[in-house]
């Protein structure tokens, strides 16, 4: 096995300096997200900041073993990259290996939780960089494969301990993969509390949920963290906030020609905004025909985001302020509401 024993700590050298080599060409991974024993079908490499270069620590057709991955895993600070060429491979190794992980019966849920968490992380933040029908096409099957785990947690769950789940995904600070998972969990559990329980509308909730905000992978972090803890924003910051439908509509025609995008999904992202009253965006003139299943969505997305304001799950507390707020605004189903706070306890 062709590895290199000088490792280095970029954590502590800026690699995002103007000295810094990487211009894009490496993408940084995530340690946990590797699986012991199993054939890269890419190198790895490791940051040198003594002479401010990446080089490579594991070839290709290789794999870490159990110790090698220990002996990583105790050096908490340790960065490792792949090269922008290989993230199609990286992306379908992380399907098979989250799959291959999530089987294993002896994870614990907060052990789950994290890698359901790594997987979508890499999900948002590969979705700018998809090239060709095969990167479209991986990138579509990773985002089915976690909805497919992200459903079948939370139908063998009961209702109690997916408020726990929402507690761990509250545990860091707010982000848009804690929100984005937060609203495909809130979009399932609503569905089936309505009594949707065809598996592809189920799905749609799931995956819907997941990409509803993936506009948002083109906007600063800061802007959608501030979003996202509801801080007040500026008009000009509101009205940069406004274009991640359309952006995220874009985004997801790009892949549309290979991967399996179904158009509930895509009015899912386009339209969680939209109202029937006229006041939502990015059209803003009223849509009274919005999709079931988006009208599902734009209340997991404001009970999510009510839930990263207070910082506690009371899904009856969230869904009476709607429909208390409902009588004047009518940005949302009312009669939809009024269900779902008689079956949620
Ligand atoms: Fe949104
Ligand atoms: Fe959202």
């Amino acid at each position: 096995m062709n590895t290199n024993s000088t490792l280095s700590n970029p954590a502590t050298n800026n690699t995002n300096n103007t000295n810094n080599p990487n211009n894009g060409e490496y993408k940084e991974i995530k340690l946990y997200d590797l699986t012991a024993n199993q054939i890269l079908d890419f190198d790895i490499y490791i940051y040198l900041s003594i002479n401010n270069k990446f080089i490579k620590y594991l070839s290709r057709n290789n794999f870490l073993d159990d110790d090698q991955l220990l002996r990583l895993k105790c050096k908490h600070v340790i960065q490792l990259f792949i090269h922008k060429d290989d993230i199609n491979n990286y992306n379908k190794y992380l399907s098979s290996s989250i799959k291959g992980q999530i089987s294993q019966n002896n994870l614990s849920d907060n052990q789950k939780m994290e890698l359901i968490k790594n997987s979508a992380c890499n999900i948002i933040e590969s979705v700018n960089s998809i090239t060709g029908d095969d990167g479209a096409i991986t990138w579509t099957n990773n985002c089915i494969n976690l909805t497919k785990i992200i459903v079948s947690d939370l139908s063998e769950t009961k209702i109690s301990t997916i408020y726990d789940k929402l507690r761990g995904l509250l545990s860091t600070k707010p982000t848009l993969i804690n929100h984005s998972l937060s609203v495909s969990s809130l979009g399932v559990v609503f569905g089936m509390a309505l009594g949707i329980h065809d598996a592809k509308s189920i799905s749609e909730l799931a995956l819907g949920g997941l990409l509803h905000d993936i506009g948002f992978s083109n906007t600063s972090v800061d802007l959608v963290e501030k979003y996202l803890n509801s801080n007040e924003l500026t008009s000009e910051e509101l009205s940069q906030l406004k274009t991640h439908p359309s952006e995220g509509y874009q985004i997801v025609g790009k892949i549309l020609k290979s991967a399996k995008i179904t158009d509930n999904i895509i009015k899912i992202i386009l339209e969680h905004h939209e109202n029937a009253a006229g006041s939502g965006y990015p059209i803003g003139k009223g849509l009274p025909s919005l999709s079931y299943l988006c009208k599902i969505v734009a209340i997991a997305d404001k009970t999510s985001i009510d839930i990263l304001k207070y910082k506690t799950v009371d899904l009856k507390y969230s869904l009476a302020k709607l429909l208390k707020a409902q009588e004047e605004r009518r940005e949302y189903d009312k009669v939809m509401l009024t269900q779902l706070l008689t079956v949620i306890k």
